[in-house]
């Protein structure tokens, strides 16, 4: 127990100086302009959001098949690397740090959202339940072509191309999305990967898509202005997996090799694990990765401090809190009351839900009644 340890201490993230342990973790906010890019608005929000100990900008896609949501913002366009400059110019500008998330939803789109309308692509030919978010609303989601062995070496060079296009947008780092059912989630669960290749079947082989895209992203980048996240215990988009304490021990101990900045893990609410999800302790997972740890999920300030105080984790990203406050670190270092996240306005829209949650300030304060 280290009781001098919490989130208003300073990280040394690889040659990264963090301010403090609070993380603004991925918000997909379906804002990005014409053609997914990055616009004036988007630099708005992540730079009110600067005071954060470290910013993981939204969950963005490497390619165009990685689309599986109206205006997400893309990486893999000139116009793209120019809108991410407008964010992290001013994110810069306010003193803050910024890495940008990568991701491609796999069998998580709709024909409506891929290029020439074709299917989707997964590991395997597996359909999710649920319903794709398109253009025309939810539609049911399709059963995705699986993957020819042939075609992994060019989404993984998506990856490396994606993350080229990072740094050049200025970004201080990119996170790579492993997450929440998307696609190399679905590489890594054997609910979703019944391949028969090098890629599938053993823990080692559903590993290796994940792998070969870590040394890819770190053939651009310091491997120290890497990070990856994963969500062990989760079942969100229909996931599941028959021993999640092997995959994820395993995937762990693959990731510490690479000397990375950090694993993010979604620690997942109760709701995901009622419904078949099984527990990955965060405890055993700190046992077999060696690095810098951040978790998420439900954390509060109180939370976040007793985590932080006994090493269970370095640093503690919030994901709710922060839509709701652009000044987080302030609020909670000043115990000051917390504006109330809108879900309604979580999804697409404008400035509305946005760049409108007031900064605190004491005259904002709700006035006591007597
Ligand atoms: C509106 C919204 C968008 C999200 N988008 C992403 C995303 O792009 N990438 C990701 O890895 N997680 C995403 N998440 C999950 C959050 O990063 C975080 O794990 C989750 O909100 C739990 O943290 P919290 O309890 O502090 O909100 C999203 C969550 C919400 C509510």
């Amino acid at each position: 127990m280290n009781n001098s340890i919490n989130l208003f201490s300073p990280y040394q993230l690889g040659d990264l100086e963090l301010p403090n342990r609070i993380v603004m973790a991925p918000l997909t906010r379906q804002r990005a302009g014409q053609g997914n890019v990055p616009r004036e608005l988007n630099a708005t929000h992540y730079a009110q959001r600067a005071s954060a100990g470290l910013i993981i900008a939204e969950a963005t896609q490497v390619s165009p098949q990685g689309q599986g949501y109206p205006n997400t913002p893309g990486i893999h366009s000139p116009e793209q690397v120019a809108g991410w400059k407008l964010v992290t110019d001013a994110v810069h500008q306010q003193g803050g740090r910024i890495f940008l998330q990568l991701w491609h939803v796999g069998r998580i789109s709709h024909p409506d959202l891929q290029p020439n309308g074709e299917l989707p692509i997964a590991p395997s030919a597996i359909k999710p339940e649920g319903q794709a978010l398109t253009f025309a609303g939810l539609k049911p989601f399709v059963t995705p072509r699986a993957l020819e062995t042939t075609e992994i070496p060019v989404i993984v060079e998506q990856y490396r191309q994606a993350a080229a296009n990072a740094l050049a947008a200025g970004f201080d780092g990119v996170e790579i999305h492993a997450a929440n059912g998307y696609l190399i989630d679905q590489f890594l669960r054997d609910g979703t990967n019944q391949r028969t290749d090098e890629y599938g079947g053993s823990i080692e082989n559903r590993v290796r898509f994940l792998r070969e895209i870590v040394e890819a992203v770190t053939s651009v980048w310091d491997s120290k202005r890497v990070g990856v996240r994963l969500s062990p215990s989760g079942t969100f988009n229909d996931m599941r997996d028959s021993n999640p304490l092997e995959t994820f021990g395993y995937t762990a101990q693959v990731l510490s090799q690479f000397d990375l900045a950090y694993l993010h893990l979604i620690e997942s609410a109760d709701a995901d694990i009622r419904h078949g999800g099984t527990a990955v302790p965060t405890d055993y997972l700190r046992e077999r990765y060696t690095g810098t740890l951040i978790v998420c999920g439900g954390y509060t300030a109180e939370k976040g401090n007793a985590v932080l105080a006994n090493q269970q984790a370095d640093l503690i990203a919030f994901g709710t809190l922060f839509i709701a406050n652009p000044d987080l670190p302030r609020r909670l270092a000043l115990n000051a009351p917390l504006n109330q996240p809108i879900p309604e306005s979580f999804y697409g829209g404008g400035e509305k839900g946005y760049t409108d949650y007031p900064f605190w300030s004491p005259a904002n304060e709700p006035a006591v009644s007597l």
